[in-house]
């Protein structure tokens, strides 16, 4: 019998560390496992199923909506409900956040951000998608409903963060702010098994992620940050390698794995950014912060950024620490726009 350690062994393990902790914490993220396993199990049968493709239908951010966008919001959304720990959820695929009634729901600590469906256009072509998730103590009175306050709260006051990847293998990587943490989806058991136990980022990559069809309006800095990625420098590793699949979550997790920065700037179609700061850009700064790597909007650390509005957008780098410090040194020296 080989050594496995399940997600849910682990979270009560870590749980001990801390003997005050009521283990509500545990409990929500057994939810998002067992809504994880869930999605994992549609996404898996995506080509056969009538399942993939547009709803028909826009998200408040006028996104076309994916018929697994909404499957997953649905799914991610019931099983928080259902476990009375979590008293609203503020989603990417949701006008506005989601309060939850029941007495037991509005008794609950915790609220969740979520992206229930990272990448949901590649679902069609059969390319990895994810999911990310934020929590957050809430910081109205226990009992009452959320706040839009609740929602709005700095990265920084992150309890846990995390995402699922749907990729060649599925895994969960999540982080409570002791380390971050892997666990690799095992279908035949259903269960999550410990995979890569305090991943960190190298502090040098020479992998770069960005779209580049987008080119004509970056910031001067990203400009020049990109032709110093590509200049012929063999004992620097340049020129790296250029790898960008569409997916926050696919391209985030393999520059953790291997070193290297994601990069979405502004652009024409989108002045301040395409990521959202609650759903995509503070988790994944909480986690690669834990990783050793950093994360910027080009100027300001992320989980620092005092959130206005939730589907706020903000320019986003993240990755390999040294590789982030010299796309700032860029902006900082080139920060016009054309
Ligand atoms: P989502 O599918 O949740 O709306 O997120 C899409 C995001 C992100 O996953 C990805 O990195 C980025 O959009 C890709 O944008 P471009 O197609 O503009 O490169
Ligand atoms: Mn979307
Ligand atoms: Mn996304
Ligand atoms: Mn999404």
């Amino acid at each position: 019998m080989p050594d496995i350690k399940t997600l849910g062994e682990y979270i009560v393990e870590k749980q001990h560390a801390f003997p005050h902790a009521s283990g509500d914490l545990s409990s929500l993220l057994a939810s998002i496992r067992l809504a994880a396993k869930i999605v994992n199990r549609e996404i898996n049968k995506a080509g056969l199923v009538d399942i993939a493709g547009a709803i028909g239908t826009e998200n408040a951010q006028g996104e076309e909506q994916q018929k697994l966008d909404v499957y997953a919001n649905e799914k991610f959304k019931a099983a928080m409900e259902a476990r009375d720990q979590v008293c609203g959820v503020a989603s990417e695929e949701e006008d506005d956040a989601v309060i939850f009634n029941k007495q037991l729901n509005r008794n609950a600590k915790y609220v969740v951000l979520i992206d229930p469906l990272d990448g949901s256009s590649n679902i069609d072509v059969n390319v990895s998608v994810g999911t990310i998730f934020s929590i957050y103590h809430r910081v109205s009175p226990v009992g009452t409903p959320p706040t839009e306050e609740d929602f709005l709260q700095p990265g920084h006051r992150q309890v846990a963060a995390g995402y699922i990847i749907y990729g060649s293998s599925t895994m969960l990587v999540y982080t409570t702010g002791d380390g971050v943490h892997g666990f690799t989806y095992d279908p035949s058991l259903g269960l999550f098994c410990l995979s890569h136990e305090n991943m960190t980022i190298p502090k040098d990559g020479n992998i770069y992620s960005i779209n580049e069809g987008n080119y004509i309006k970056f910031p001067q800095g990203v400009k020049k940050y990109i032709k110093y990625c590509q200049e012929n420098v063999p004992q620097e590793k340049r020129p790296y390698t250029s790898r960008y699949i569409g997916s926050l979550v696919a391209d985030f997790h393999r520059n953790l794995l291997k070193g290297g920065i994601y990069l979405y700037p502004s652009t024409l179609a989108y002045p301040n950014g395409k990521l959202r700061l609650l759903y995509e850009c503070n988790p994944m700064a909480f986690i690669i912060e834990q990783a050793g790597g950093k994360a910027t909007d080009g100027t300001q650390r992320i989980m620092d950024i005092a959130p206005n509005e939730l589907h706020q957008r903000v320019p986003f780098f993240v990755g390999s620490s040294n590789m982030v410090d010299k796309v700032e040194e860029y902006l900082d020296t080139y920060p016009d726009h054309d």
